[in-house]
């Protein structure tokens, strides 16, 4: 399809940061084929307005678990420990295959109206998630949670569910990562074959690392060493990786992670929320980290809404620095675009620009928190609520249009996350 957005105020980023420009952006299949100059015999099969609109490039949310959107306000102010062993887990190991697919189709819906077109999952069913970005059309990184001891069972089959997953998958718009869950739930032997894997697949991963104080003090009493040192020690950052967290770090820990160019995604919310403290975010963009950001999932945030999560990386860190100068909103956005896209490997994507792939957010600004009209790039971080998202394009295909989602049926998805909390839980 061909698709023309006509005279549309757009985000663009130049070596200053970002900028908004008005202009025509033109889309042919799944790429956008121009900005402003109309290609030669480009007959459009759909005009969008951009009148009173702004167009963004999707976000990318760079680390979820999609499939708990289904425990969202479930168990709420509770110690991290408490929360992951006592109430998350055991919950866990009652959900089925379709339970997986309805949380992941719950969580595509909220990411799409909140103008979010690609995340980075770790799941506990990699078919399940597959059938719910393929339902809803959305992009996504997926990775299978990788629990192990040694060449364990367990640990190896679900390790082979990732390759396989990854051999068969027919969806252009997935990619996968293998997903160790942390240095405290598997062991050096086993994410050394998770590594080895990785190399052998050319795959990069995604790992929870340095989340909470505790794991941080158990791994250096067990190891003699930080988690960051040990993953380092274990050769684990010799693939791309996306370390999520990241949030007890020590000097040394940041200067591994710059030169081993491990993408950050940081979780402020879900952070703040299990108490695990607040990242060292600024140190880690003085050391030219490439940072990204991610809600983590719905039980402990409780939202998927990347606005959210982007206002808090702007606001937090001035806070806890004493300094307004600190991560700007131009430098927020492009952790949640560009940089995201450094993360997962896709050249293609995070910016609207001439040959990138069409994932394209467009707001609808008319209303009071876009006026006046003064800076759109601050309006995007401080003052937008995300649900003024009207109309989502991913891979050239439109998925919502006037804030009406256009491949899911919304009211069977509410229906079906009941029906899963229902039997689980109460
Ligand atoms: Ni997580």
């Amino acid at each position: 399809m061909k698709i023309k957005i006509n005279k549309i105020k757009a985000l663009f980023y130049n070596d200053k940061g970002a900028y908004i420009k008005e202009c025509d952006i033109y889309i042919n299949g799944n790429k956008i084929v121009s900005i402003g100059q109309k290609p030669e015999d480009f007959a459009a099969d759909k005009i969008i307005n951009g009148n009173k609109k702004l167009a963004i490039p999707g976000l990318i949310n760079a680390h979820t678990h999609s499939y708990m959107s289904v425990f969202r306000n479930i168990a709420d102010d509770l110690s991290f420990e408490d929360w992951l062993f006592g109430r998350i887990n055991p919950l866990e190991d009652k959900l089925t295959e379709e339970d997986i697919y309805w949380g992941a189709m719950l969580a595509c819906i909220e990411m799409i109206k909140t103008g979010t077109t690609c995340f980075v999952d770790m799941n506990m069913n990699m078919q399940s998630v597959i059938r719910a970005v393929t339902d809803t059309g959305m992009r996504a990184v997926l990775s299978r949670g990788l629990v192990g001891k040694g060449n364990d069972e367990g640990g190896r089959k679900r390790l082979e569910e990732t390759i396989d997953a990854y051999k068969n998958c027919k969806n252009d718009n997935i990619s996968f990562l293998l997903g160790p869950h942390a240095p405290y739930t598997c062991d050096c032997e086993y994410l050394k074959i998770v590594t080895d894997t990785a190399k052998k697949y050319n795959l990069g991963m995604t790992i929870h690392l340095s989340e909470s104080e505790n794991e941080v003090e158990n791994i250096k009493k067990a190891h003699k060493m930080s988690p960051i040192e040990l993953m380092d020690k274990i050769g684990l950052f010799e693939a791309p990786v996306i370390a999520a967290h990241c949030v007890w770090l020590s000097d040394n820990d940041i200067k591994i992670l710059a030169d081993k160019n491990v993408s950050v995604a940081t979780n402020p919310k879900s952070n703040l929320k299990l108490a695990n403290g607040i990242a060292p975010l600024t140190k880690m963009h003085d050391h030219g980290i490439n940072i990204t950001i991610g809600t983590d999932s719905t039980a402990s945030n409780n939202s998927l809404n990347m606005f959210s999560e982007m206002n808090y990386t702007a606001l937090l860190h001035k806070g806890v620095t004493h300094d307004p100068t600190v991560i700007n909103a131009s430098d927020v956005l492009r952790f949640a675009t560009k940089n995201a896209a450094i993360a997962v490997s896709n050249k293609n994507l995070g910016e609207i620009k001439e040959g990138m792939l069409a994932d394209i957010t467009i707001l609808d600004i008319d209303c009071p928190q876009f006026y006046p009209e003064n800076e759109l790039v601050s309006a995007l971080v401080y003052s937008a609520a995300g649900y003024e998202t009207d109309t989502v394009i991913i891979n050239g295909r439109i998925l919502m249009e006037n804030k009406i989602l256009t491949t899911v049926d919304t009211e069977r998805v509410y229906a079906e996350c009941e029906r899963v909390i229902e039997r689980i839980d109460r």
